[in-house]
């Protein structure tokens, strides 16, 4: 077995955080946790279910898959709770997934850190397809048919699509057109569809029209969401799985609770309880993703503008807390620095200017680019009163540590890209 190293943005973030504690300034791009305060209510249902301390049944106790079904049902896929599966965080969903459907895999590159690790736990060959000019999250669909049958022709079977909506990391959102798309090679290939949309409910501006591959292709698309990214808690570790209403959906569902009885057993039953109420979207719960979302928007827009104007190509963020820019055009100016890969780009960058950012071939991406992926959900504030303040501003770009984290960043591409301004 090949030898595995630890997920490099895990390994990276306890990197940062010991020169933090050496006292150096780090600018951390480099890991994509929503960093805001705990919602009061929504300790208070943990505290609430603290004395819950049995066992229950492995996909999660009727009340939390009942919520998760409301939560669906809402978003446009009806639901029934016994389609619903709920876990200690969506990462081990996806693994389970990947361990009981056979063939396989196929991932936009670049992608989330974690799928193809994943895949080759469960023994599969992972195919990357480049994405679209427009977004991320999804294959381009022409290059997808052409990866499928190089790869059926090489003897490989795939059979597993894993999209992102929105996506990390490019922090955007597929069109209904491609998703449609997608959908219907799925359908003509018989496709398993992983739907992972945990950002969904972090679109900045709430009217972009989005379309789940559930709604075009139910009968062959399984949907994993949580509450890591939409309120900030990944510490809690609450993910849910949607599978279709099928006899593959109850299939897989049925494999999926098996390989849970045998290694999570459920999700923890105080967790249960907030997790409930969340999925259930009281006012303030609506009220916390929408400020969230905003502040989420607001802070990327910035950051895209940083990179923008220091001569980098970048698709415009509009999902999530994550911008992927691609310093090609500034080439011959880095490559003056030593800088010729996306592996040295990302040493520079925090050798020289202590800024911390993911680069890009560890999502899959041509090492050769000169692309990296910048999560811009740490920029809120060390505190929890700098967070709070972030979250409640209408303008949180201008509050002052927003302000001089943002300013550093812009000072240091200045530098390494010659200040084109
Ligand atoms: C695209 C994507 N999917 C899944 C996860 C894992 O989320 P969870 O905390 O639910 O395991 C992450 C977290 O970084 C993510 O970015």
């Amino acid at each position: 077995m090949a030898a595995r190293t630890m997920s490099p943005n895990l390994a990276l973030n306890q990197l940062v955080a010991e020169r933090q504690a050496a006292g150096e300034q780090i600018v951390h791009l480099a890991f994509g946790e929503a960093r805001l305060p705990v919602l009061p209510e929504m300790a208070q249902q943990l505290a609430l279910g603290a004395s819950e301390n049995a066992y229950g049944p492995v996909a999660g106790g009727p009340a939390v898959r009942e919520a998760a079904a409301g939560y669906f049902t809402r978003r446009g896929l009806p639901t029934d709770p016994d389609q619903v599966v709920l876990a200690p965080g969506s990462k081990a969903l996806l693994l389970a997934l990947q361990l009981v459907y056979p063939g396989d895999v196929l991932l936009p590159r670049p992608a989330w850190n974690s799928y193809a690790p994943q895949a080759r736990y469960a023994g599969k060959q992972v195919f990357g397809v480049p994405i679209p000019a427009e977004c991320g999250g999804v294959p381009d669909p022409a290059a997808l048919r052409e990866t499928v049958a190089r790869a059926r022709a090489a003897g490989h079977d795939p059979r597993i699509l894993i999209l992102t909506l929105p996506d990390n990391p490019t922090g955007t959102l597929a069109t209904p057109e491609l998703v449609r798309q997608l959908a219907a090679y799925a359908q003509e290939e018989d496709l398993l569809i992983v739907s992972d949309e945990i950002y969904r409910d972090l679109l900045h501006d709430p009217a972009t029209p989005y379309l789940s591959p559930a709604e075009v292709a139910p009968e062959r698309t399984v949907v994993t969401n949580g509450l890591s990214k939409s309120f900030g808690l990944g510490g809690w570790r609450s993910g849910v799985a949607r599978f279709p209403a099928n006899e593959l959906g109850e299939r897989l569902r049925t494999d999926v609770v098996t390989f849970a009885s045998e290694s999570w057993s459920a999700l923890a039953a105080p967790m249960q309880v907030a997790t409930a109420f969340a999925l259930s979207e009281p006012p303030v719960i609506r009220q916390r993703l929408a400020a969230s979302a905003r502040l989420h928007g607001a802070v990327a827009r910035a950051v895209y503008e940083v990179f923008v104007d220091a001569g980098a190509d970048c698709r415009p963020p509009t999902g999530g807390f994550y911008v992927y820019p691609d310093f090609e055009p500034m080439r011959d100016v880095l490559a003056q620095h030593g800088i010729t890969d996306s592996d040295t780009l990302q040493r520079h960058l925090f050798a020289e200017f202590g800024v911390a950012v993911l680069a890009g071939h560890l999502l899959g991406d041509d090492p050769g680019a000169l692309r990296f992926k910048a999560a811009t959900s740490l920029l809120y504030g060390h505190s929890r009163a700098e967070q709070q303040a972030a979250l409640d501003s209408a303008d949180p770009v201008r509050l002052p540590h927003l302000a001089q984290v943002l300013g550093v960043l812009a000072e240091s591409f200045g530098k390494l890209c010659g200040s084109r301004r």
